[in-house]
Parts: C-alpha cells; sequence; structure tokens
C-alpha cells in the first residue's frame, strides 16, 4: 500500500469515527446503529468487481467529479461522477427495449470506462458509440477494449472523447443510454442538440435514462418531443429508469 493510499486510509476512518459520533448526538445510538447495519448489508456498485473478474477489463470504481480530468470549470460543475452501470441492469435494460438490435445504433452518453459499452456490444447493434469527457476516462476506455476478454462481442465498439454537447448523431435508428451522466442544464442542451439533429427522415430515438430522479425528469418535461414510454422501478433509486421516445407532435 502506498505512503497516500494508508494516509487516506485513516483520514477515511477518522472520518468515519466524527459520522459515527455526530450520528449518535444527533439520532442516538439504535437508530446510528441500524443505519450502520443497512449500510454494512448494502450492495456498493463500486466494490463491485464481477464484471471485471470475468473479462480482464478495469471498469470499477467511483470517480468523484472534482478528480476527473476536466479543465474547464464549467464542465466540472456540470458533469456527473464516473460510476459503471452493473452488467445485469444494463442487459435488462437492452432486452427491455423490445427492438431488433440490428437496426440500431447504440450510444452510450457518458462511457466512462466502458462497461455499459461491452454489454451493448453483447448485442447485434449495427454500432456501440461511448461518447465521454474526461480524456483519462476515455483511455481507461480504450485500455479496456485491448484487454477485453471472454465471449466474442457482435458489435464493434468505437470510443469518441469530449463533451456531449458536440457530439453529432450517427444516422438511423438510435439507442441513447444516459446513466445520469450530467447535470440538469447540460441534460437540457443535449435534448435540444438531439431535436435539432434528429431531421425529418423517419427514425426511432429510444433514451433510456439510468437513475431516473426527478431533477431529470423535469427537464425531459421541458421537452415534450421526448415521450415517457414506461417507468421501470427498483428499491435502489440508481437503477431506477424511464424509457423516452422522441415522437415530436405533428
Ligand atoms: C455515472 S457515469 C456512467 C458510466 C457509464 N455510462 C455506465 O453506465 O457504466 C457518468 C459519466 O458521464 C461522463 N460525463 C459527464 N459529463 C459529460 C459530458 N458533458 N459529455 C460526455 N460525458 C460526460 C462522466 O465523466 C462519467 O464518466
Amino acid at each position: 500500500m502506498s505512503e497516500q493510499q494508508s494516509k487516506q486510509q485513516l483520514s477515511s476512518w477518522a472520518d468515519f469515527r466524527r459520522v459515527l459520533r455526530e450520528s449518535v448526538n444527533l439520532i442516538g445510538f439504535w437508530m446510528t446503529l441500524r443505519y450502520v447495519l443497512i449500510w454494512l448489508l448494502s450492495y456498493k456498485p463500486y466494490k463491485d468487481s464481477s464484471f471485471d473478474k470475468s473479462h480482464g477489463t478495469d471498469t470499477g470504481g467511483m470517480i468523484a467529479t472534482r478528480d476527473l480530468d476536466l479543465e474547464n470549470e464549467s464542465d466540472r460543475w456540470q458533469s456527473n461522477l464516473y460510476l459503471g452501470s452493473p452488467a445485469r441492469v444494463t442487459r435488462r435494460i437492452i432486452e427491455a427495449l423490445d427492438i431488433d438490435c440490428r437496426d440500431y445504433t447504440f450510444v452510450d452518453y457518458g462511457s466512462g470506462k466502458g462497461r455499459a459499452l461491452f454489454i451493448a456490444a453483447q448485442f447485434p447493434f449495427r454500432q456501440v458509440v461511448g461518447v465521454e469527457i474526461s480524456p483519462a476516462l476515455h483511455r481507461a476506455a480504450e485500455r479496456n477494449i485491448e484487454r477485453y476478454s471472454g465471449a466474442a462481442l457482435q458489435s464493434h465498439i468505437a470510443l469518441w472523447c469530449g463533451n456531449a454537447l458536440e457530439y453529432e448523431l450517427p444516422a438511423g435508428n438510435l439507442v441513447l443510454h444516459m446513466y445520469h451522466p450530467f447535470g440538469p442544464d447540460v441534460l437540457g442542451q443535449v435534448l435540444s442538440h438531439i431535436e435539432n439533429s434528429a431531421g425529418d427522415t423517419p427514425r426511432r430515438i429510444l433514451i433510456p435514462y439510468l437513475f431516473s430522479i426527478g431533477v431529470a425528469k423535469a427537464v425531459f418535461r421541458e421537452h415534450p418531443d421526448f415521450k415517457r414510454v414506461r417507468d421501470e422501478l427498483c428499491v435502489n433509486n440508481l437503477y431506477r429508469w424511464t424509457l423516452y421516445e422522441y415522437l415530436p407532435d405533428a
């Protein structure tokens, strides 16, 4: 363990003791104990290495926005942290779309280290594209593509590094996967950008939005051409998702 890692562990232990002490003062011993037990039993997505163990990749961990290598201050404010989706969740979302994947391109807005891309590429999409603003995460995804082992992928993965606001949509039907990647201002601008680039050619644009919280729903309500098709609930809010379809009023 490096000196820096042991220092970090020490400070997180000190932080934890402080949280315990102040919680007992605030909500009492028994309530604090209940919350500690719940935390101990809970699923910790940042520790889930099951996908990486099977595929030789490194898609795990959680990276706070302040630690992302984003030079532009406003990008940092409007970007959400990195945390990979559990493989099972992405698979379930794609299956629930009930589409013939061969007719669609799958784009992951905020693709991070690429875990959702690998799951999508296990389906026969025309292409799978990862759009990621952090150059470090983009490079991690590139390394993962080189390292990936396991069942052959059914579709090609392409990576695009930059702000989702500048990403030009591919032609044809689209699945635009979003795991709560950015704040409401950027989400609103991305939706306007999608509307502007959708064009007049009839095509389907589906947006499965994971971690579908009120603030994101409110932004979609401001863009009524994205109709809410279904909401799928989960005991863990992180995995509630909503499916939107771009259906402009005639
Ligand atoms: C919650 S992670 C999602 C990871 C991945 N999509 C998955 O499901 O495993 C959100 C990602 O969005 C990226 N991001 C944030 N703002 C962005 C922007 N404006 N353009 C592109 N990517 C962005 C973050 O760097 C982070 O990697």
